[in-house]
């Protein structure tokens, strides 16, 4: 059983092959042109996806040597993601499947970050806690089974990837800016700063607060020696880059504590900080959780995601039909 799987959600349009539930190509275009814009322009990522959607699904058949007659459905993203980038997606995957006369299933984005999981091993037992955080999201989700999710806590205002991201832009550091603190937090000394980390209740998360309280630390540190980000980059990265992860680290805590569930895993682009995934490896042999950390290539936006989700949707024969739009917000 064959599937072609399709991304589309953000800023890279991404195409996949799943055969009976092992990926056999996974093919990403990152769209480039946004770095120059210090973040995603939504009309030029539908531009980028229109031109890129037909040579990476090309390559990504061609890689797993499987001929379009010899796929038995397309999956595409649904959403959440933004409406113009996903719609491409969408219409491409729509019309293939109606060329083909073949089943076509919508994928929720987020869902398929969890189930990125499934694609290697070793995989989470039911039920685990998954804390899914990109630059759209923050979560921490409790998955019952491959389909039953639900969400236990989430983010009130920004996501951590934007937390990420808008400090880095603060520090003149280009988009996406979430690598470079990781990068340069490698070498910088955590405990140089300390910002203060937010209140909030229950399983909810806060980012703005941190993303306000940085500018303000970094104006008032300009203000006094204007060569304070090229003489500290790395101190700031680490110290910031030690706050966020902190704040990630107190709520999943609480939930395993909460739900007395210990399999606990990562996904969505952040999962691939490095500071993240040490933390939470120790913080696991702390408190003997057994953690799960995906691949790099499946942490950041990816089709074999798409794919591993749409392979447990065709088990079950959740089919859509041609009536399917996108959704820019979408839930569970
Ligand atoms: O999941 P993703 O590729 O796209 C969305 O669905 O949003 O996540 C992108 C986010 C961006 O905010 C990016 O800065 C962040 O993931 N990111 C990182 C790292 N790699 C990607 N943040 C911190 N450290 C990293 N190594
Ligand atoms: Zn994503």
């Amino acid at each position: 059983m064959n599937i072609l799987a399709i991304e589309s959600s953000c800023d890279e349009t991404s195409a996949a092959v799943i055969t009976n539930g092992e990926i056999r190509s996974n093919v990403v275009a990152t769209q480039l042109i946004h770095t120059l814009y210090g973040g995603v322009v939504p009309e030029l990522a539908s531009r980028a996806h229109q031109q890129h959607i037909l040579p990476v699904v090309d390559k990504a058949l061609n890689d797993a040597k499987v001929t379009k007659k010899g796929l038995d459905a397309i999956a595409f993203t649904r959403g959440p993601g933004l409406l113009g980038a996903l719609l491409v997606g969408t219409s491409f995957a729509k019309s293939m499947a109606l060329g083909l006369g073949i089943p076509l299933i919508e994928v929720n984005h987020m869902q398929a970050h969890v189930l990125a999981h499934f694609i290697d091993d070793p995989k989470p037992a039911f039920p685990f806690l998954c804390l899914t955080v990109s630059g759209g999201h923050t979560q921490i989700v409790k998955v019952s089974s491959p389909l039953e999710m639900e969400i236990i806590g989430e983010t009130r205002d920004d996501a951590v990837g934007e937390a990420f991201d808008k400090t880095a832009k603060l520090l003149d550091l280009p988009y996406p800016g979430g690598p470079l603190i990781d990068k340069y937090a490698a070498e910088g000394n955590p405990d140089a700063y300390a910002f203060p980390l937010p209140e909030m209740p229950g399983l909810d998360f806060s980012f703005s607060g941190i993303k306000t309280s940085f500018m303000y630390f970094l104006q008032k540190q300009v203000r006094e020696n204007p060569a304070f980000v090229s003489e500290n980059l790395p101190d700031i990265c680490a110290s910031i880059q030690f706050t966020l992860v902190n704040i990630l680290l107190k709520k999943i805590k609480k939930a395993a504590r909460e739900t007395g569930i210990k399999e606990i895993a990562i996904a969505g682009g952040v999962s691939a900080n490095s500071g993240l995934r040490k933390s939470l490896l120790e913080l696991g042999q702390t408190l003997k959780w057994n953690v799960y950390i995906p691949a790099f290539e499946y942490c950041t936006d990816n089709a074999a995601m798409i794919a591993i989700a749409a392979h447990y949707k065709y088990l079950e024969s959740d089919f859509c039909d041609q009536t399917v739009s996108p959704l820019a917000r979408m839930d569970f």
